[in-house]
């Protein structure tokens, strides 16, 4: 259902200025309701169907930011339809009416952290090369890759054509069929950690992101999410020093 409101609190609900001095810009027929200019004080709008615009330009509410952590499980893409109809990860978000989109892209097989937004801003600041937000990762790989294989991994090797940058490679636990690898990266080029394997000889089996550079997936269930604080927001921006080379 639309609401009606005062034209000069909703100038102040958009950020033009105080409701005090929006009156004096209606005054001076600055601010046209639907093309046509408005003086008398006591007009209201309805702002889901009238365009206002002040001084010829647009005024607008600012959607209010939201930043979730989801808990992606496996079997879902991370863009915003599938030509497929492949189950879609924003569909996993129940009681939040904003337009998501998630930061970056996780393989349809790959589980785990996945920061959903509607700021454009923010998510571009992660994925941006300069702020080299670490991503933490935990793979299964087949076989047991040895400590020269990691090393030229950490170091950085050539795939397809361009040096990955610096990483960290932590060898958790080898079974005689497997072993799980504890990863660090900064980039993040498409089925990355896949390929950095893939050429070593040692294809991943299963993959699962655990961090943003120091935000953790922690204890949320498959499929959950909860909102992230100011707080949680700062952790993705400090970033887990990699390993010094050896
Ligand atoms: N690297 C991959 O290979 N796949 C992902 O989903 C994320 C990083």
């Amino acid at each position: 259902m639309s609401e009606h409101i005062r034209l000069q609190k909703y100038l102040a609900q958009c950020g033009i200025a105080s409701r005090r001095k929006a009156e004096t810009f209606i005054a001076a027929g600055r601010i046209r309701v639907d093309g046509k200019v408005v003086v008398d004080m006591g007009s209201k709008i309805d702002p889901l169907r009238q365009r206002v615009s002040f001084d010829g330009k647009p005024v607008k509410k600012e959607e209010e930011k939201v930043y979730i952590l989801l808990n992606k499980p496996k079997g879902y893409v991370t863009t915003l339809s599938d030509p497929q109809g492949r189950p879609i990860v924003t569909t996993l978000i129940k009681d939040i009416s904003a337009r998501l989109f998630p930061v970056g892209r996780l393989d349809i097989d790959t589980e785990g952290a996945l920061i959903l937004t509607n700021d454009g801003d923010f998510a571009q600041r992660i994925q941006h090369p300069s702020f080299e937000v670490t991503k933490t990762y935990e793979a299964l790989v087949s076989g047991f890759p040895s400590k020269t294989d990691l090393q030229a991994l950490e170091r950085g090797i050539l795939l397809e054509g361009k040096m990955t940058a610096p990483a960290s490679m932590k060898l958790l636990k080898s079974t005689s069929r497997s072993s799980l690898v504890n990863i660090i990266i900064h980039e993040g080029r498409k089925r990355q950690v896949k390929k950095m394997f893939q050429a070593i000889g040692h294809p991943v089996i299963d993959l699962k992101r655990l961090a943003y550079g120091r935000l953790q997936l922690g204890k949320l269930p498959r499929g959950g999410y909860r909102s992230l604080t100011p707080k949680d927001l700062n952790k993705i921006f400090k970033n887990i020093p990699l390993q010094k080379e050896k």
